[in-house]
């Protein structure tokens, strides 16, 4: 028996390794004969999950005991769920196998070695802490260098989670996107850049002093999950080399930063996803991950090759998370999460998403959808603003479109707007730079006529968008409000929605 299983563990990691050291050439790149460009599924399904399409009537229902906030819709009332890509992607065989061999132990357990292996062998990184999540990541570093309140944190751009820890140890931030990051339609290659002279000016006007680490984010989610490019982050690395200040990498979606830089940075043409992923983990002192995104499955790391900086957070895992070898995850999902990051480095695995978002987002922009471009990482990204100009944001564009899109395609969108900001500290709105719904398309779960399902119902919605209108607060939750916060339609605009709908597709679903 235990030589069966030794077995199987070697089955298991002699294929991962064959992706480990796969080279570029195996991602095949297959045209059509009547020209049309589709992306083609390297892959097959082989465990399927059946899905609800309820009627429009139920959509509406469900809105409102729901109060009108995607997140709070319960997926028997969800046809195509692109809420999230977080623990949503598809698992792959292997990571399904590898969870049964696991070894369940509070110290020591073997699957905690084996996903250290996978860190030094992928994100080239020495030392692990794991955590439950990104977020608990977010919480130990900001609780271990937010030393003052004041302190300020320079980086490309928020997200959600890891504003409101900086924010709750008493820290600011300070977002340092070129303007060109901030034109929705762009065909900017990399508008996830930090701005590097505005970050030497912030550090000389700050004081160093004042500046515990400096935050980069692979694939800036809010600005639809657009990446920056390595030169950006060797310029950054000067500066803060020159300044002697740690730089940290949000690692969630560095699978997908590092396959648009493949694509769109010349110096990376030929290079490897092991190469490029390997380049952009040595440029940081701290690199820490979701990996219900990053590696299809849940968890989450900070990691350094630095002892010091690992012996300042050790403690800390014991304290929020688990002991150290295990932080929370359980087992089996760290065995998932040491191949899943083995799959990282798999460009036909990696490079199905962002194609079908590509796909996606050309569609709905040919037909008049206004879509952030160039198309990001992640999810399709819908102006609400021009979508919903009739709405001002204080009764949230992209929310009332998020909750229009369900209703009339029973498909869960995210709003990524003003709802997801948090108010200052005098209690005011701080509106969105951008308000977007964010349809996002994890990793090889939806088909292609799915997709065109999605793309079918927002040009319809587009062209009535006018019928759409505003939501308010009802319930405001004083933290991350837009998880779980109740809003209402200010008029009877779903009821007339509903009208044109069924004028248009008569009894369909
Ligand atoms: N950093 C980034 C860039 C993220 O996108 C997320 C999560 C986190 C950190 C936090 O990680 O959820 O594991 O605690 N993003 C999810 C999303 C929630 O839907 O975009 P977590």
């Amino acid at each position: 028996m235990n030589l069966l299983l030794q077995y199987l563990v070697f089955l298991i990691f002699s294929s991962v390794e064959k992706i480990f050291f796969m080279s570029k050439e195996n991602s095949l790149k297959v045209k059509f004969y009547n020209g049309e460009n589709i992306p083609l599924e390297l892959h097959k399904v082989r465990i399927v999950q059946k899905l609800n399409l309820v009627p429009i009537e139920r959509r509406l229902e469900a809105l409102h005991e729901g109060g009108f906030n995607t997140f709070r819709l319960s997926t028997k009332d969800v046809f195509l769920d692109m809420l999230t890509d977080s623990g949503t992607n598809a698992m792959s065989d292997m990571q399904l196998s590898a969870m049964m061999h696991a070894d369940d132990a509070y110290a020591g357990s073997q699957s905690f070695f084996r996903l250290q292996k996978a860190v030094e062998d992928v994100l080239k990184k020495k030392y692990l802490l794991p955590v439950h999540q990104g977020r608990a990541a977010e919480n130990i570093l900001a609780l271990a260098y937010i030393k003052k309140k004041g302190d300020l944190i320079p980086m490309n751009y928020h997200f959600t989670t890891a504003l409101a820890h900086i924010t709750q140890y008493g820290g600011r931030i300070v977002e340092l996107l070129y303007d060109e990051a901030y034109n929705i339609s762009s065909s900017h290659p990399f508008k996830g850049n930090m701005n590097v002279e505005k970050l030497e000016e912030v550090i000389r006007e700050t004081g160093v002093e004042n500046i515990p680490f400096i935050r980069m984010e692979a694939s800036t989610n809010l600005i639809g999950g657009q990446p920056f490019s390595i030169q950006n982050m060797r310029d950054v690395r000067k500066i803060t080399d020159k300044y002697g200040i740690r730089l940290v990498l949000d690692a969630s979606l560095l699978g997908e930063n590092a396959y648009l830089i493949l694509q769109r940075e010349s110096e990376f043409e030929n290079a490897s996803m092991a190469d490029v992923i390997a380049i952009m983990t040595g440029l940081a002192d701290i690199v820490y991950f979701s990996a219900r995104k990053l590696s299809s499955s849940r968890g989450g790391g900070i990691c350094t090759d630095d002892a010091a900086i690992y012996r300042e957070l050790e403690a800390l895992v014991p304290l929020f998370e688990g002991f150290l070898t295990y932080g929370g995850i359980s087992v089996r999902e760290i065995e998932a999460m040491a191949v899943g990051l083995y799959e990282t480095l798999d460009e036909t695995m990696i490079s199905q998403s962002p194609q079908y978002i590509a796909y996606l987002v050309n569609a709905l922009t040919s037909q008049g959808v206004p879509m952030v471009t160039p198309p990001g990482v992640l999810g399709a990204h819908v102006d609400a603003m021009r979508v919903c100009a009739h709405i001002p944001q204080t009764q949230y564009p992209a929310g009332s479109l998020a909750a229009a899109f369900y209703l009339v395609s029973g498909i869960r969108g995210m709003e990524r707007g003003s709802i997801s900001n948090q108010r200052d500290e005098e209690g005011n709105e701080t509106y969105a730079d951008m308000e977007l719904l964010r349809l996002a398309v994890p990793r090889r779960v939806f088909t292609l006529s799915q997709i065109k399902y999605v793309e079918d119902r927002m040009v319809w919605l587009n062209e009535n968008r006018l019928l759409i209108g505003g939501l308010k607060f009802v319930y405001e939750p004083p933290v991350l409000r837009f998880f779980m916060g109740g809003l209402a339609p200010v008029s009877d605009w779903p009821e007339k929605l509903i009208a044109k709908f069924k004028a248009d597709f008569g009894d369909s679903l």
